[in-house]
């Protein structure tokens, strides 16, 4: 019996086509997945199913001439996925990064991603997904604002004003309805204003510029942080004002007062307890924490100054009603997020549906009939 395998190639501009710029629908995608990840219908990689995916570590140097070797975001990682619920299919996103992309006209981060059949592992998609990627990574804070931030909120400020931040400002948005002011903050004075004149004309909110720290967050309601590790973002406890939903999506500092005080809401405490793992299994715990966004609040953990994961809220709780979020208004609420390959195939599954509805994409066969059977 033939057994023709088929599936749908779409390009950056397809996914356009089939909604990855549509905000508040990737915002409605990533809280579905959120609640499957509180019932634990999902599946990720390694022997805890929670691992945030596995990279190529490139060494520092190499006797083989084309071996590639470490430098500035350089490195490639696979997250594979299982998604439950009505979208039941496997998925992996893979991505090569380089800091020196961007003097080629490139990225810095050059994602696809893969979809397959959960039970024959044939490949149903395979998408262009630096655009999914950054609107998955944004609608998770967008879920956060939804759920936790202030309904009158007026103010966001945003940490980090590049590419993952304007996904986030995007979402965010799109469940904020009062928001009336957006303070830009960045080390390069070029890329904050660069973000304003953006947000501006797309998403037409009045703005400025403010590179003092203290006084760009003095009047915030919601504060986005999505800066890399150019230099370390250092935010005082005491710059951040009562009822302030902090939505972290990049690393970020603060003194152990703001950590031990706020209220701390994760994205999913099973990803957090298998970065602790992965810290103890590394060897080297505190050099593994200094490169994930969940570091700081970990030492403090460990230390028993906060409490252990076992014993925290993940937004999906909150979403289900087992959990409280935010119960009053003078809270500061803190969401902290680190990207699960989850989304990526929740919102791949969605762009792949619209596509295979409205006709977007290419079919390509795999083959007519396997060669070996
Ligand atoms: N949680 C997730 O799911 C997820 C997914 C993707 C990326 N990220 C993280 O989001 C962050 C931003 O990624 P991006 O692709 O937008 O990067 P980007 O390089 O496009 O932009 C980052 C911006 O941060 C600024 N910056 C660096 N250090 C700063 C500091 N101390 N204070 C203020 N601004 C500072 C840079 O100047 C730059 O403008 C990265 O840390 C990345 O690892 C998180």
């Amino acid at each position: 019996m033939a057994h023709k395998t088929e599936f749908l190639y779409l390009s950056e501009q397809d996914t356009i086509k089939a909604g990855v710029l549509d905000a508040a629908k990737c915002v409605d995608n990533a809280e579905e997945v959120f609640t499957l990840l509180s019932k634990g219908d999902y599946l990720m990689g390694g022997s805890n199913h929670n691992s945030h995916g596995m990279g190529l570590v490139f060494p520092k140097e190499s006797p083989f001439p084309n071996m590639p070797v470490a430098g500035p975001d350089r490195r490639f990682v696979a997250m594979p996925a299982y998604l439950g619920g009505r979208f039941d299919v496997c998925g992996n996103k893979w991505y090569g990064s380089n800091a020196a992309n961007p003097s080629k006209g490139l990225p810095r981060s050059v994602l696809t991603v893969t979809l397959n059949n959960k039970d024959t592992g044939e490949p149903l998609a395979f998408m262009s997904a630096n655009l999914l990627s950054a609107a998955r990574t944004g609608a998770v804070p967008g879920v956060a604002a939804r759920h936790l931030a202030r309904k009158d909120s007026e103010v966001i400020t945003v940490l980090g004003c590049g590419q993952i931040n304007r996904s986030c400002l995007r979402s965010i948005l799109t469940q904020l309805p009062n928001v009336k002011k957006v303070v830009c903050y960045d080390i390069f004075e070029a890329a904050a204003e660069k973000f304003l004149d953006w947000e501006k004309k797309e998403l037409g909110i009045e703005g400025e510029v403010n590179l003092d720290l203290g006084q760009a967050l003095k009047d915030a309601d919601v504060v986005t942080v999505a800066a890399s590790r150019l230099k370390p973002l250092y935010v005082k406890d005491e710059w951040l004002k009562p009822g302030v939903t902090l939505l972290i999506t990049g690393p970020m500092q603060s003194d152990d007062s703001f950590w031990m005080s706020t209220k701390l809401i994760y994205d999913n405490v099973r990803l957090h307890e298998a970065y602790v793992q992965e810290a103890v299994e590394s060897g080297d715990k505190a050099g593994y924490y200094k490169g994930v966004i969940g570091g700081p609040i970990y030492t403090l953990i460990d230390a028993g100054k906060m409490p252990a994961l076992k014993d925290s809220t993940s937004i999906g709780e909150v979403i289900l009603g087992e959990k409280e979020g935010r119960t009053n208004a003078d809270e500061r609420v803190t969401f902290v997020a680190c990207g699960m390959a989850t989304f990526d195939v929740g919102l791949g599954y969605d762009l792949w549906k619209t596509a295979l509805e409205k006709g977007i994409g290419q079919k390509l066969v795999l083959w007519d009939d396997p060669y070996q059977k």
